[in-house]
């Protein structure tokens, strides 16, 4: 993973980006007025950023099992709460925008490949209590910790499953049968983020939401944004520079469009 990569790749996003003024589709247009742009504090998010806090201070250790590319930061197997949660946990602005897009679109079924401590699944379940959130992780003790913040926030509608994505995904997918929203957030590395947006697709449908983190984090995640991107059943890629969105409607000729967040 190279910093000097992701710089670059940044300064193309600035001067690449466009604000709202150049959008000419009404549904990326709602989606940037309701949706991007929502400067409402929503009742959730302060009481999801308390917690937040409070794990950046703990600095219990845990031993963890480095999957996927591994961390940017450090390889080591013994890290503190507080590390793992500044360093793996998707920021504040973006989990609220997940958040968001969750309520906005009304989002059912829901799954997350990479929980870490739950931070995001806490906000993906609050975008709707109906929902349920599917969440894999492949580290026991990060997972035990994500479960206890679960129990703390007495959030029914997460079901964490423990283990490797190569061996859950599959069997947790096929309990979903229809998922309205996948968030793309582990093993940052080419073919296996191929892999699980592929088997994913089948159980896609024309108004699910696809997101994926990280895509401009290596050169091998921005290759996977572009294949992804590519396949012909996406009819709307939004790039956040962080973040890509994918849409299916099939009302629509393929757009693609880097906005300014
Ligand atoms: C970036 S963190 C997830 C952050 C979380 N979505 C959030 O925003 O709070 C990625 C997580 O995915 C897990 N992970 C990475 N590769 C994995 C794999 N192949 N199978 C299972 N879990 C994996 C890691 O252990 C790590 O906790």
């Amino acid at each position: 993973m190279s910093k000097l990569f992701t710089a670059k790749e940044y300064i193309k996003y600035l001067i690449a980006g466009k604000s709202k003024y150049y959008i000419h589709s009404p549904f990326v247009f709602e989606f940037v007025n309701e949706v991007l742009n929502d400067k409402r504090c929503f009742y959730c998010y302060e009481e999801i950023e308390s917690y937040r806090k409070l794990l950046r201070k703990k600095d219990s250790v845990i031993e963890i099992e480095d999957y996927g590319a591994g961390s940017q930061f450090e390889k080591k197997n013994k890290r503190s709460i507080s590390f793992i949660t500044k360093t793996s946990s998707a920021p504040e602005k973006y989990a609220q925008l997940l958040f968001r897009i969750v309520e906005f679109y009304n989002c059912k079924n829901l799954l997350e490949l990479g929980t870490s401590l739950g931070i995001t699944s806490l906000y993906l379940s609050a975008g709707n209590r109906q929902s349920c959130v599917y969440s894999i992780e492949g580290s026991k003790a990060i997972a035990d910790e994500a479960k206890k913040t679960f129990e703390q926030f007495s959030r029914t509608n997460i079901q964490l499953t423990h283990g490797l994505f190569d061996e859950k995904l599959l069997p947790v997918l096929n309990k979903i049968k229809r998922l309205d929203f996948l968030y793309l957030d582990g093993n940052h590395r080419l073919k296996p983020t191929l892999d699980y947006f592929n088997t994913c697709l089948p159980f896609l449908h024309e108004n699910s939401i696809v997101v994926l983190d990280d895509i401009y984090w290596s050169t091998e995640m921005m290759q996977a944004w572009i294949e992804i991107k590519k396949h012909h059943s996406v009819t709307l890629s939004i790039d956040l520079f962080r973040m890509g969105i994918l849409f299916f409607r099939k009302d629509r000729s393929k757009e693609h469009f880097r906005l300014y967040f």
